[in-house]
């Protein structure tokens, strides 16, 4: 079953510790749907797993673009034009996506593409120049490549989902070249980045992410990353001599600062070695150089036993096995909790609303 809301519209929200500002669409989803609402079924769609829903998702939302909400009701859509949506202005503020009962997916049979050895197919959900957004309670499956790619937007927060990539690198899930970003609580299960940050002006402490990996890309001297905290990260890697736990590497001419690696006990699968490498990183923490100088090093650390408080608690949705790259992958149901012991920052929409 497929189902998801989507909406536009026409308020201030909460701002958050480590950002540097609001982030979340500006008006309220009640205050869209009071507004206007425009049902695909209502442009020519069909939810028979066939008609192509993508002429009717760009209809509704010419419709609604000016406020209010893009409906799709639940059942299956096929979707075989790639939807583009440009608001009235050159770029799109105040949009929310998400899934009213937290049971909505997209499913991108990637492994069509997998399976004839191409990693270069389209993205499943991209965001460029958006501003004041949200997107959340929604499962992304089997992307041909990326998952969920946001570039050049702001002020956004992405949480309560799951994405489920088959088996090889290069099929990221979430790759963010953007400013003030709030991402949480969301599951990833791939072969490649969960959640990469690439370089884009970051003049302040602008992603955070809990439960993911941040993996800083740094060309030249022209980005700066700085007050960054890791913390409570427990778990295992395959083969932590090979590639290791823990890296953490910066432009010589921009060395990263003020960053914090904390309560960190990872350890290997098979084996009975870790590094932790080091690259012009300023801080405190695994191989972090604690000095007021901010001179270019480079450090490997070799690790030959468990951290102490090491830990690999597993969750009741763990897989017993990776998907492969030739089969289709199952979609997954967005789970309550995305860490062990860890309540998510707000529930799940399907149990906040029971309609739809
Ligand atoms: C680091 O970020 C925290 C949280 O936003 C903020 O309170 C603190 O002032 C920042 N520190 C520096 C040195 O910028
Ligand atoms: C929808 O169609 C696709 C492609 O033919 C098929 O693989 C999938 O199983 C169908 N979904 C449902 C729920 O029937």
């Amino acid at each position: 079953m497929v189902l998801f809301s989507l909406a536009i519209g026409l308020a201030p929200l909460l701002a958050t510790a480590q950002l540097s500002g609001s982030v979340g669409p500006t008006t309220s989803f009640s205050t869209k749907s009071n507004h206007k609402v425009c049902n695909v079924l209502d442009y020519g769609s069909v939810a028979d797993n066939l008609t192509d829903v993508g002429p009717a998702i760009s209809s509704a939302w010419n419709e609604c673009k000016e406020g209010g909400i893009v409906y799709i009701p639940s059942g299956d859509y096929a979707v075989e034009t790639w939807v583009t949506l440009l608001a009235a202005a050159a770029h799109t503020t105040d949009f929310e996506l998400f899934s009213s009962t937290s049971k909505g997916a997209v499913q991108g049979f990637g492994y069509e593409f997998h399976a004839k050895g191409s990693l270069s197919g389209a993205r499943i959900l991209r965001l460029a120049d958006v501003s004041g957004f949200s997107v959340h309670d929604l499962a992304l499956v089997d992307a041909p490549a990326f998952h969920f790619s946001l570039d050049t937007c702001s002020n956004g927060e992405v949480y309560n989902m799951a994405i489920r990539g088959g088996d090889s690198g290069g099929l990221n899930g979430i790759d963010v070249w953007s400013n003030n970003i709030w991402i949480h609580d969301v599951e990833v299960t791939n072969k490649g980045e969960c959640v990469t940050v690439k370089a884009m002006a970051m003049p302040t402490p602008s992603t955070s992410t809990r439960n993911g990996a941040v993996c800083p890309k740094v060309d030249g001297d022209g980005v700066q990353l700085n007050n960054i905290t890791t913390r409570n990260w427990k778990g295992t890697e395959s083969n932590g001599a090979q590639r290791g736990p823990i890296k953490v590497s910066c432009a010589n001419g921009a060395p990263c600062t003020d960053l914090t690696i904390e309560d960190f006990a990872m350890w290997v699968e098979s084996g009975d070695k870790q590094t932790y490498v080091c690259h012009s990183a300023y801080g405190s923490g695994a191989c972090l150089r604690d000095e007021d100088k901010h001179a270019s090093y480079s450090t490997t650390v070799a690790v030959t036993a468990a951290p102490s408080g090491y830990s690999a608690a597993t969750m009741a949705s763990d897989l017993s096995s990776a998907f492969g790259t030739d089969s289709p992958i199952p979609i997954p149901a967005i789970p309550t909790s995305f860490y062990p012991g860890v309540t998510p920052y707000g529930a799940l929409a399907g149990a906040r609303s029971s309609s739809a």
